[in-house]
């Protein structure tokens, strides 16, 4: 039986709010930062990038820089409430939205947010309720957005928002992302899930489970490679570039732009 663990807001759902999850070293940031350019590129905005992933690759992939996390904030409040709190929770929920928005990086067509590192451990339900509630507001005001995860969807759901209505799950050619992907089916509605494959060719892509179609692949690419490796912005590559190109025809056929 699949038992969703999204819970879907009715205020929200309308508009697409996208995790793209799986392995590690699948091409999640590559993957995130081409589709963000190519969601601006077509006027889909102003969109809200979100590097949900503590490494944070995502804000170099698309040539910026994240002064403020939002890590921060969430651990100043797990410390207030465990020193029984000089500071109330009231005050702190009140203050969420100005660190929030204090974290998020405005420009005309797009935003983005890093989530950043957390040095707190454990479960932390009120802190990270209270700072779902204060992102899902921020994200209210936005037409697009699209959130580059660590892994799995659950760490969305605790970290960044429980209203997730698509997740796109990137493989590659190892079985492991395969059984990311698996694990990922089971706990959410397969029709809200899409996959992409990179480098790799479908008919490689052995023991998925359920009947999840592929939405299109990712070459190999040097240029995109050596860009990512000499720290430049994937925002910056020709658009013509075979990846790119692949992924704005992804986005074609999933009906995303
Ligand atoms: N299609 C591709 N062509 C060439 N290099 C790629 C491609 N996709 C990913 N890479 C490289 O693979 C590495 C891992 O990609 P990344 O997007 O950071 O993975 P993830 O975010 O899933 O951990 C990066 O060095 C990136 O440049
Ligand atoms: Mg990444």
């Amino acid at each position: 039986m699949t038992t969703s663990v999204i819970e879907h807001d009715k205020f929200i759902t309308h508009k697409p709010i996208i995790s793209v999850c799986g392995k590690g070293g699948v091409g999640k940031t590559v993957f995130s930062a081409l589709l963000g350019r190519v969601i601006v590129e077509n006027g889909l905005k102003p969109l809200l990038l979100v590097d949900a992933d503590p490494v944070g690759g995502l804000v170099s992939a698309i040539g910026e820089k994240a002064v403020k996390t939002l890590s921060g904030v969430r651990d100043m409040f797990i410390e207030e409430t465990r020193k029984g709190g000089r500071v109330s929770s009231r005050q702190i929920a009140d203050q969420l939205d100005y660190f929030i928005l204090n974290a998020l990086v405005e420009h005309h067509d797009y935003s983005f947010l890093a989530m950043g590192h957390t040095n707190e451990k454990g479960c932390f339900c009120s802190a990270n309720k209270l700072l779902r509630s204060a992102m899902d507001e921020i994200i209210s005001a936005f037409a697009f957005v699209l959130i580059d995860a660590e892994a799995g969807i659950e760490q969305i759901n605790r970290d960044v928002t429980c209203n997730v209505n698509r997740i796109i799950v990137v493989l590659d050619a190892s079985q492991r992302s395969v059984d990311t992907l698996n694990a990922i089916s089971n706990m959410v509605d397969s029709s809200i899930i899409t996959v992409v494959a990179n480098r790799v060719l479908p008919d490689k892509l052995l023991n998925i489970t359920k009947n999840i179609e592929i939405a299109g692949v990712i070459p190999e690419n040097e240029t995109l490679k050596q860009f990512d490796r000499d720290g430049w912005s994937l925002w910056k590559l020709p658009s013509d570039n075979e990846a790119l190109m692949a992924v704005r025809k992804i986005a074609e056929i999933t009906g995303l732009i």
